[in-house]
């Protein structure tokens, strides 16, 4: 496996669209590092959750930025739809994604270059990313995935809801004002609805081939 010079790969993609695997799949194929953006607003919105902070309040959202540092970004807690929620309305504020663009931007910038996935990568955070990728998959497909991963954590749950919630966060995301979520004009687009994993990874290399040739 050769290391290119600098290969910056955004992936971007709604809610159980299948990006972090996609993501995780191309940094190990390139041995570049990783980084799951997502798990950044869901780490404010654990420590907002943790001090009993208003997700309201934007000043208490920007407050959860700076005690940042005391959640463990690998803490199970940030899987949970609880925290998914809040964190799709903390990550609508301008403030809160001020506070996390350079992080995000310096990962980007490594040596060698990085993987990132997330909802606005390859719009504002690596705008001259080597590859940009923009997956999705019907909400009726990223409903089912989400709700075999949340019952798979043993947690009962109706698949009705998992789609409600789906739908709304979609509407969320796509429709706020900072950063809304949206295909780069240059990403190609990946609709992994009828894929298996294997296939939307083979895709998703494929095209990032094709951006670095
Ligand atoms: O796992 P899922 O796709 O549901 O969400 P996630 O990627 O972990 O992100 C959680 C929330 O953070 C999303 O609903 C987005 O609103 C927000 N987010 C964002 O605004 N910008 C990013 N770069 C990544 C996530």
């Amino acid at each position: 496996m050769e290391k290119p010079s600098r290969l910056v790969i955004a992936v971007d993609g709604p809610a159980a669209s299948g990006k972090g695997t996609i993501a995780r799949a191309l940094a190990r194929h390139y041995d570049l590092p990783h980084l799951d953006t997502g798990m950044l607003y869901r780490g404010v919105a654990l420590s907002l959750f943790r001090f009993g902070g208003d997700p309201g309040n934007v000043f208490e959202a920007r407050r959860a930025v700076e005690a940042l540092e005391q959640v463990d970004l690998g803490d199970e807690e940030l899987r949970s739809e609880t925290i998914g929620e809040i964190a799709s309305r903390v990550s609508a504020y301008p403030e809160v994604r001020e506070a996390l663009f350079k992080r995000q931007q310096d990962f980007a910038g490594q040596d060698g270059g990085a993987v990132l996935d997330g909802r606005d990568i390859g719009t504002v955070i690596a705008p001259d990313a080597t590859a940009k990728l923009f997956v999705t998959a019907s909400p009726e497909v990223r409903a089912q995935r989400r709700f075999k991963e949340i019952e798979g954590r043993g947690i009962p749950v109706h698949l009705e809801d998992v789609l409600a919630d789906i739908r709304a966060r979609d509407e969320r995301d796509a429709g706020r004002d900072s950063a809304p979520l949206a295909q780069a004009a240059d990403a190609v687009l990946l609709d992994t609805s009828a894929m298996g994993v294997e296939e939307a990874i083979a895709k998703a290399l494929e095209a990032v081939e094709a951006a670095r040739g």
